[in-house]
């Protein structure tokens, strides 16, 4: 099973290679034709996306509240970008456990116009309900910082990081509260709006904001984005047997001494509480990634992404709600970014902050072997190239699967790799036992 796929993510890898830029050349070339013939059909009304509205269609919202029903509309509507086209939705795809990029191949999202690109991979937004607050936590015998969103965790709650996409320029490029608010008031849902929020909600943008923000919160938080329905819970609640292979590959997962995994993507298995399986702490660790040549801005060699130490979004946004965090300006945090969940991380691709990786494989084999085989990774072997060097120190080096010096074997064999994806293959919901 595992040659097989082994070799089929290789075919995929050098296939990706080959079609990725005349792709996204195809589709920028369409969406430009698609933008034409809008606005010579509609010139005025504003465009509604029908395929991503099918995709909310698709989700069962029998059990949502008129706030979280509203969230879903907000959520999934098109027109609430500037240009128009582009929705939470486009970069969170529900078939994708709410990620996407707006479908580019490059490893970050494009934004609503057409040559804005960002700088890093659109998350997950699964099982983000109990995510805490942007704070400390105790591991490994000491305070380390945990929590918040984004990946420098820089947004405390759902509700604070909600209204930033809207604004953000390489995103949803609204100018101000107020026209992001009049696009609002003009939606097929504003009489619901008002009926959630009250009548005159929309004379005070800034409130409407608030209660737009809320919303979307509210419908994050629905059974939607936390279903519990992988193979894994049911095993949990024991309604489902793992394969051998599955089983061994939870075995390394969580062993110290092999993958170790479970040291940041936690995992409580002897509970029987699906609930208690986040995988991940939502700690902050710097993995020394290589850097991805892929991302526009990274031909500028000056434009690091220092995650955590910085703390602002580094497109630059300009935010005129004041959720911008003081950065943690601790140099001994530069390079650090959160733990992501591992649930879901089969629909998630590409990885990792800058989505430097395609496939799955890939990403498991670098924490086994970046430390044995630099040249695997990094041009001409020099490792963490996306990190000036002063700041080469943060890399976190102590940690198995880390530990290890080139030459050495490395932690997890071939064999070993596959045995953990394919128990991370039972982390994706809608199982069916
Ligand atoms: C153009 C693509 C794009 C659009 C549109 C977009 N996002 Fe995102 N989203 C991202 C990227 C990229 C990140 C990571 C940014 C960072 O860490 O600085 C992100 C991060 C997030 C996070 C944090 C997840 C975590 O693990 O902490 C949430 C929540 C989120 N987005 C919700 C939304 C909502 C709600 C909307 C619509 C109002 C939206 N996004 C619109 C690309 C997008
Ligand atoms: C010391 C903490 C730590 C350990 C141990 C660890 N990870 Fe991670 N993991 C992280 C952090 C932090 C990130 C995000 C790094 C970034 O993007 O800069 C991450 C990202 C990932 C991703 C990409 C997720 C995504 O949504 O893009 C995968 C897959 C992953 N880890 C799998 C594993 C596996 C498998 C193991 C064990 C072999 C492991 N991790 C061990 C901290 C850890």
């Amino acid at each position: 099973m595992h040659i097989i796929r082994a070799k089929y993510n290789l075919r995929i890898d050098t296939m990706l290679q080959w079609i990725r830029l005349p792709l996204l050349k195809f589709a920028l070339a369409v969406r430009v034709l698609a933008g034409i013939v809008c606005l010579l059909l509609a010139p005025s009304a504003p465009a509604q996306d029908s395929f991503i509205l099918s995709l909310a269609a698709a989700i069962d919202q029998s059990s949502l509240t008129p706030r979280e029903r509203l969230g879903l509309r907000l959520f999934f509507d098109s027109s609430l970008s500037e240009p128009a086209g582009v929705a939470c939705a486009s970069c969170h795809d529900p078939r994708r456990a709410f990620t996407g990029n707006n479908s580019t191949l490059i490893g970050v999202a494009l934004g609503s116009r057409s040559d804005q690109f960002g700088t890093r991979d659109a998350p997950t937004l699964m099982y983000l309900a109990t995510a805490p607050r942007f704070g400390s936590i105790e591991k490994d015998g000491k305070r380390v910082l945990a929590g918040g969103h984004f990946w420098d965790g820089r947004a405390d709650t759902l509700e604070e990081q909600a209204s930033q996409p809207f604004f953000n320029p390489v995103e949803m490029n609204n100018a101000s509260v107020p026209a992001l608010i009049a696009k609002i008031e003009k939606a097929a849902y504003a009489a619901a709006f008002r009926q959630a929020w009250g009548e005159t909600i929309f004379n005070n943008p800034e409130a409407a904001l608030d209660a737009v923000a809320a919303s979307i919160a509210a419908f994050e938080r629905t059974r939607v984005f936390q279903p519990f329905t992988s193979k894994f819970d049911y095993v949990m609640r024991g309604q489902a047997k793992f394969t051998q292979q599955e089983q061994r590959g939870l075995t390394l997962f969580t062993l110290p001494q092999k993958g170790n995994c479970a040291h940041c993507h936690s995992v409580d298995a002897a509970s029987g509480n699906p609930q208690k399986s986040l995988f991940t702490d939502f700690s902050f660790r710097a993995l020394g990634l290589p850097r991805s040549s892929r991302i526009p801005k990274n031909s500028d060699a000056a434009f690091v992404d220092l995650g955590l130490c910085e703390r602002v979004p580094v497109s630059g946004a300009r935010l005129p709600v004041t959720t911008a965090k003081p950065p943690v300006t601790d140099p001994a945090t530069c390079g650090f970014f959160k733990t992501p969940t591992l649930r879901n991380i089969t629909l998630t691709a590409p990885y990792m902050h800058n989505g430097f990786f395609d496939n799955l494989r890939d990403a498991v084999a670098f924490y086994a072997t970046r430390d044995t085989q630099p040249a695997r990774w990094f041009p001409e072997g020099k490792k963490f190239d996306d990190l000036p060097a002063h700041y080469h120190a943060n890399v976190d080096v102590d940690t198995q699967p880390y530990q290890r010096r080139p030459r050495q074997r490395p932690q997890l064999s071939i064999e070993e790799i596959d045995d953990i994806v394919e128990f991370l293959y039972t982390l994706t919901d809608g199982y069916q036992p």
